[in-house]
């Protein structure tokens, strides 16, 4: 993966998000660890990425989207916690490790993702490392409010979870993509631009377009993953969507039209950027490391 970018961003997050994990008294201690576990056991960071991505393709500092990086993460590894429930996906491996209510229990899996999905919004208006103007804050958060909730993620997720066993029509079954891993992928993407804040509204429409067509390409790759990779590269249960009957691309269309989906996402979001220059070439990168990665 685009090495150097990606080393030097992760490393980035990494540090701020290593600050918000102090437990304020004894008593959260081990609350704090859960959520601790969740965020920093060697995710990808991609979401990170791309809002540092698109920071820089407006001519931003990468730093100034610190505060985006870790929300957009922050919800991502709550959802992840969630997803992994028995409820939900019911899954015991996550990142090559136990998932949170593995190495913790149910209920404390439960209120770590619940103080994640709290610790996102307060990262971006943590004047820290969000410095932002009060006005393009307020957006942010607005903009991350939406994307995570029913209307976007959660929503996603409940489609997910109330779909397994059915046959859904590609219309169908994009829709929930669109929903349950886009949202938060063109959300990362937004509010790196407006951390710029140098975000026009004919750069915002472009690189919307250019975020809903990696966000779709993600999951699209993910259901891919789940049926041709293996789980020690994965670090998850490979063939846990077969195994439980869900609603997927490869179900759907077969392997091989899944992967010419794919690309043609891939190619959709670089026609997209057409209008940026070369500080865009961290974006061009993850919109090909997005339908290239292995895990
Ligand atoms: C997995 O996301 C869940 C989906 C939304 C498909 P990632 O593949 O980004 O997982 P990590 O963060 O690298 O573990
Ligand atoms: C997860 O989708 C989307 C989320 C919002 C967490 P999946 O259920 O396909 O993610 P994995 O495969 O467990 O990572
Ligand atoms: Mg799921
Ligand atoms: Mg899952
Ligand atoms: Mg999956």
């Amino acid at each position: 993966m685009i090495a150097a970018y990606s080393a030097t961003s992760q490393a980035r997050v990494n540090a701020a998000l290593e600050t918000l994990f102090n437990a304020p008294s004894p008593e959260l201690a081990r609350l704090y660890e859960a959520m601790r576990y969740s965020v920093m056991n060697g995710g990808k960071r991609v979401r990170p990425l791309l809002a540092y991505a698109a920071c820089e393709a407006l001519g931003g500092k990468a730093e100034q989207a610190n505060g985006a990086a870790c929300a957009v993460e922050l919800i991502h590894a709550y959802s992840l916690v969630h997803d992994d429930l028995p409820a939900m996906d019911d899954d015991d491996l996550r990142r090559g490790q136990p998932t949170t209510h593995k190495k913790f229990d149910e209920a404390c899996a439960i209120l770590a993702g619940d103080g994640l999905q709290s610790l996102a919004f307060s990262a971006l208006l943590d004047s820290r490392l969000n410095a932002a103007d009060a006005e393009i804050r307020l957006q942010m958060v607005s903009a991350l409010a939406v994307a995570a909730g029913p209307a976007g993620m959660v929503g996603g997720q409940a489609i997910d979870l109330g779909s397994v066993g059915l046959k859904l029509d590609q219309k169908a079954l994009e829709y929930m993509h669109r929903h349950k891993t886009g949202a938060l992928i063109e959300v990362s993407v937004k509010l790196g631009a407006l951390a710029s804040g140098r975000a026009e509204k004919d750069e915002l429409k472009a690189l919307q377009t250019y975020a809903q067509a990696i966000g779709l390409a993600f999951q699209v790759q993910d259901d891919i993953l789940d049926v041709e990779s293996d789980t020690e590269t994965l670090g998850k249960r490979q063939g846990a969507d077969i195994a439980r009957d869900k609603p997927t691309y490869p179900a759907l269309l077969g392997l091989d039209a899944a992967k010419a989906y794919a690309l043609e996402l891939r190619d959709q979001a670089l026609h997209a950027l057409r209008p940026f220059d070369a500080a865009a070439e961290p974006l061009r990168d993850l919109a090909r490391y997005i339908v290239d990665r292995r895990s």
